[in-house]
């Protein structure tokens, strides 16, 4: 059953939208259907944070709680509103008390123009519903994607670091349980759907539905968070006929791990899979905190990037060289592919019309293997990759030393799709790692890729930074191969 209305709380206030364009995006909504102008518009792609908000969902883990997520509300649809509550910095004070977030940015004299100050009062307010004594670390983090412009950030970072334990309790913690029960309700409410203007948005429940869904519309477009997608009507001003929402689909927003592998549903936001990678691979888990900011990686998801099949999605070239594969749906039928193979040519895959990504499997480690990534952007945080170096190696030690036995190195923004460098890896396998073997290595990758030069870097700097990479992951390795082969020593000859 369909029901044509996105119902949500707008603070504890049950808000129902009907006959609304679906390519209305959450801060139109605020500004112009609700007129809470304390959102702002800065950029309206992501970038600035101006119009930082909070949302409230409940917590798929822990039944009977919230999780409060900060997102950017200029590249997120109406319509993903449905069953979750929508705070904005006009809910925070209660009579004329600030909340915590608001007071301490006035206490560290943390504002001048004030345009920027909502949305860095919501990425505080959210921070401090999950931690509310947070280190610089973990502030600098969830601020990282709120730009400001007068003000400085030092006093920013001291209001937001200043533990709110024992602030009094806001009006989000005395409505909890109203909130809880409130959402629940919504949860059971039929499949929510939108139509305005002769556009549609609707988001299946269930992976039948998906599926019915798009065999009947097979033109539809998949949003997920809607991180990538929501540019093209923000930016490029131009409107989706029919958008079908993903993120509720129960299938699609699990992770679950084998003994072998790591299989994250294609809708899952990456906040809530970063862990669980970092902890199989650390330098996955920290490139994963490079893409974008808190509030993308709050609601952006892998089958988003994977499906965007951009050049330069930092993503694909680390799953491509872990070997990970990833599920493919259409009508209850499914097929599985090497992410590598998913890629055909600049924005081209293998997906058939109906289908979509179900999954994406990544092999856990096992002994003997490196994972090393290299993003080169400008900055560190909130930034598109120029170059992104994804190299998988897998050595065989022994006390006469090392050789690789398996090895993919697949490079982001080098060509048109996302890849493997067959000829440098045809010179480094079944070979011991050695100063002469790079060079050959760092040669062999002018035959592998011919990049292009655009506003993010030049060719020649793509190729010198990529084979510089080469060179940098055979420092990196030498010395810890140098102790293992020590290690082995002592074992063989103990
Ligand atoms: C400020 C900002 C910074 C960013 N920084 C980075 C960065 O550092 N690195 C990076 O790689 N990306 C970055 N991005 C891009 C984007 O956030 C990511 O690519 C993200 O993973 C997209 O996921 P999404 O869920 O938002 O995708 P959406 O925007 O919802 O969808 C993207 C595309 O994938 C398709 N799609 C979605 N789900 C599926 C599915 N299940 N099956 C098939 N197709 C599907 C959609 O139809 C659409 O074409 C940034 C974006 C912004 C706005
Ligand atoms: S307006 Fe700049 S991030 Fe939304
Ligand atoms: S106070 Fe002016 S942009 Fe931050």
């Amino acid at each position: 059953m369909v029901a044509n209305t996105i119902k949500f709380l707008l603070n504890n206030e049950l808000v129902k939208i009907e006959n609304l364009d679906p390519n209305t995006t959450v801060l139109q909504y605020l500004r112009e259907e609700q007129f809470k102008s304390g959102t702002k518009e800065g950029c309206a792609s992501g970038d600035c944070g101006a119009c930082t908000v909070v949302l409230a969902e409940l917590d798929t883990e822990n039944s009977g709680q919230l999780t409060y997520k900060s997102i950017n509300s200029c590249i997120t649809f109406v319509g993903n509103l449905h069953g979750k509550q929508l705070i904005t910095v006009e809910d925070l004070k209660e009579g004329a008390q600030l909340h915590h977030a608001q007071q301490t940015i006035v206490d560290n004299h943390g504002s001048q123009c004030g345009f920027c100050t909502p949305g860095f009062v919501m990425s505080s307010f959210a921070l401090h519903k999950q931690n509310n004594t947070p280190n610089r670390a973990e502030v600098l983090e969830a601020l990282a994607g709120n730009l400001c412009r007068c003000t400085g950030y030092r006093s920013i970072i001291e209001a937001a670091m200043t533990s709110s334990k024992d602030a009094r309790e806001d009006s989000f913690a005395k409505h909890y349980q109203a909130t809880v029960a409130a959402l629940t309700e919504l949860e059971q409410l039929p499949t929510p759907a939108l139509t305005g203007n002769g556009h549609n948005y609707i988001a299946p429940k269930n992976i039948d539905e998906l599926a019915t869904e798009l065999t009947n519309e097979p033109k539809s477009t998949l949003v997920a968070g809607g991180t990538d997608l929501a540019l093209s009507v923000t930016q490029n001003l131009a409107t989706i006929d029919k958008l079908v929402y993903v993120g509720n689909v129960a299938e699609l927003t699990t992770i679950e791990e084998t003994e072998t592998e790591i299989i994250i549903g294609s809708a899952l936001p990456y906040s809530e899979f970063i862990d669980t990678l970092h902890h199989y691979y650390p330098d996955l888990g920290e490139m994963i905190e490079r893409i974008g900011s808190k509030q993308v990686r709050n609601t952006g998801t892998l089958g988003g990037n994977v499906g965007n099949a951009s050049p330069i999605g930092d993503m694909p070239p680390a799953l491509i060289a872990l070997g990970a594969t990833m599920t493919l749906h259409v009508q209850g039928q499914e097929r599985t592919i090497l992410v590598e193979d998913y890629f055909v040519d600049y924005k081209k895959t293998v997906l058939k019309p109906s289908e979509f990504i179900k999954s994406i499997q990544i092999p856990k480690p096992t002994a003997g293997q490196t994972l090393k990534l290299y993003k080169i952007s400008k900055r560190i945080d909130d930034d598109i990759s120029a170059v992104l170096a994804a190299f998988f190696i897998e050595q065989e030690i022994t006390e006469n030393g090392q050789k690789i036995t398996n090895v993919r190195l697949a490079f982001g923004g080098m060509a048109a799709i996302p890849k493997r460098s067959p000829v440098t890896e045809a010179i480094l396998l079944g070979n011991s790692l050695t100063k002469a073997l790079v060079a050959q290595a760092k040669e062999a990758l002018t035959t592998d890729f011919q990049p292009m030069s655009d506003v993010r870097a030049s060719d020649k700097y793509r190729m010198t930074v990529a084979q510089n990479l080469i060179e940098k992951c055979y420092i990196e390795l030498q010395s810890a191969n140098a102790r293992k082969v020590i290690e082995t020593r002592v074992v063989n000859h103990a």
